[in-house]
């Protein structure tokens, strides 16, 4: 049964809790000097284009690869244009002892995580009806298994010290099913995440912010498919796909002391795919 109105009137101790005591000069929000950012499936696309924007921003970050090893040259690279600790590390998020120690890993090189970005993901985009059972349990290990172990593990650093902050790459997927590739593997996988994160905003409302981002077609390796990229161009209101460049500022607005207020949010960001 719901509260009446004078249950509501009992004043709860320690409520209201305190406004942060953040910058109140915007950009000086958006700078994030002292934060280690853990960013997965940062060797290339969006992980990438993420671990650029915090490097930019003077945040430090911990670059998680899966196969792609350019990402070691990568984050020299990153360490060396803005003179700050960017470090890779090889991580396979399906397996969940090697996301348990890498977590321990970076913690023991820079001390803490402030940010964690469950942002790895694949697709095997078929109809269920043509889907192999390896390739639905493959894309449930990498894109749902994956994004929970991360999250576990994040989590606990996260409770331990009292502060943290997740965001986990969803898709505009878990909104709509999408056309006019049939994948409802994918679109299932990804639907979970929205709403396992969604939870984790409430479970974790006393030390930690959750927040998910939802992108459109962004032209990456898992980008629309030569045979979806005419539909792509026309269901988008922009009439074309996303630059990575162009999802760099949602990232650090959500990982940055410019969005403290933000918890449990579902950011979409998809050019208008989704407005019909
Ligand atoms: N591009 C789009 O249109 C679009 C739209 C909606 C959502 N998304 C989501 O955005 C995220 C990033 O994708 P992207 O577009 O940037 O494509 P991408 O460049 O192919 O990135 C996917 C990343 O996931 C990593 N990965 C795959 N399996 C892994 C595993 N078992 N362990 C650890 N990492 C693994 C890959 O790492 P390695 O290369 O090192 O193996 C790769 O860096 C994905 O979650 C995707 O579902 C993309």
């Amino acid at each position: 049964m719901s509260m009446t109105l004078s249950d509501c009137s009992n004043i709860r101790e320690g409520f209201p809790r305190p406004f942060p005591d953040t910058p109140t000069n915007v950009l000086q929000q958006f700078n994030m000097s002292g934060k280690v950012a853990v960013v997965t499936g940062a060797a290339d696309g969006i992980g990438h284009a993420v671990s650029e924007a915090f490097a930019e921003a003077n945040g430090a970050v911990a670059m998680w690869y899966n196969s792609n090893d350019v990402a070691v040259k990568k984050a020299e690279a990153l360490a060396q244009k803005y003179g700050i600790k960017v470090v890779a590390y090889k991580v396979d998020i399906s397996d969940a002892e090697q996301v348990k120690s890498a977590i321990a890993d970076v913690v023991r090189d820079f001390g803490r995580i402030d940010v964690f970005v469950a942002n790895a993901g694949m697709a095997i985009s078929k109809p269920i009806l043509e889907q192999k059972l390896e390739e639905y349990h493959k894309q449930i290990s990498v894109n749902v298994d994956g994004v929970v172990f991360c999250s576990k593990y994040a989590g606990e650093v996260f409770q331990r010290q009292g502060s943290g902050n997740l965001i986990i790459t969803s898709s505009m997927s878990a909104h709509i099913v999408n056309v006019p590739t049939d994948q409802p593997v994918y679109n299932g996988t990804k639907a979970f995440i929205t709403h396992f994160g969604k939870s984790l905003a409430r479970e974790w409302r006393e030390f930690a912010r959750v927040n998910i981002v939802s992108p459109g077609f962004f032209d990456t390796k898992m980008g629309a498919s030569p045979l979806a990229i005419n539909e792509a161009y026309r269901m988008a209101a922009l009439g074309r796909q996303g630059h990575t460049k162009e999802i760099k500022g949602l990232y650090l607005y959500l990982a940055s002391d410019a969005s403290t207020y933000m918890t449990g949010s579902d950011v979409l960001i998809d050019g208008g795919y989704t407005l019909p």
